[in-house]
């Protein structure tokens, strides 16, 4: 029953992402992405795994975070987190061992698991060589 269900969602069923509670001071800045046009800025932060990924690949537990920022105000928070055997519920659009999760600033839902499915049918664009991510994972780049 549960198989099943999954497989009718195509996404997680269950949050195994989580609210990054106190990212800007436990997770580091890898890079920031501008839209000048907008005024929009995206800042991707990770965990300790994420900044220390090599050659597209990134370790177990890697968690990676990218802010929103409109005209200064936080707008939301695209996470994705990678752990063994994970975003199998994906199928066909399944990337890699990552699941995700968007949530606005006060930890309420903007894409809750259950409607992550198009997180991953984008990132699978990314490709298997940058293990699913788009941007460089690198704090110097
Ligand atoms: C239409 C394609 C698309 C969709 C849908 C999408 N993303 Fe992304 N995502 C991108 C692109 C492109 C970037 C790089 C953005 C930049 O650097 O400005 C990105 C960046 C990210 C990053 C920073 C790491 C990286 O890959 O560079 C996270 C985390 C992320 N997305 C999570 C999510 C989540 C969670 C969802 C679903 C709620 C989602 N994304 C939906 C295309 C997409």
């Amino acid at each position: 029953m549960k198989y099943f269900l999954l497989l009718l969602l195509a996404a997680p069923a269950v949050d195994r992402v989580g609210f990054p509670e106190g990212y800007r001071e436990k997770l580091r800045v890898l890079r920031t992405s501008e839209k000048t046009d907008k005024q929009e800025v995206k800042v991707i932060y990770g965990n300790e795994a994420a900044a220390a990924a090599k050659d597209g690949v990134y370790p177990y537990g890697s968690l990676l975070v990218m802010e929103s920022r409109k005209a200064g105000a936080v707008t939301g928070l695209h996470v994705m987190r990678k752990e063994r055997g994970f975003g199998e519920a994906y199928g066909p659009n399944r990337t890699g061992e990552w699941e995700y999760t968007e949530y606005k600033p006060d930890g309420s839902y903007i894409t809750p698991p259950q409607k992550s499915e198009a997180c991953a049918t984008c990132h699978v664009k990314a490709g298997a060589a940058k293990d699913f991510v788009y941007g460089a994972g690198s704090a110097s780049r």
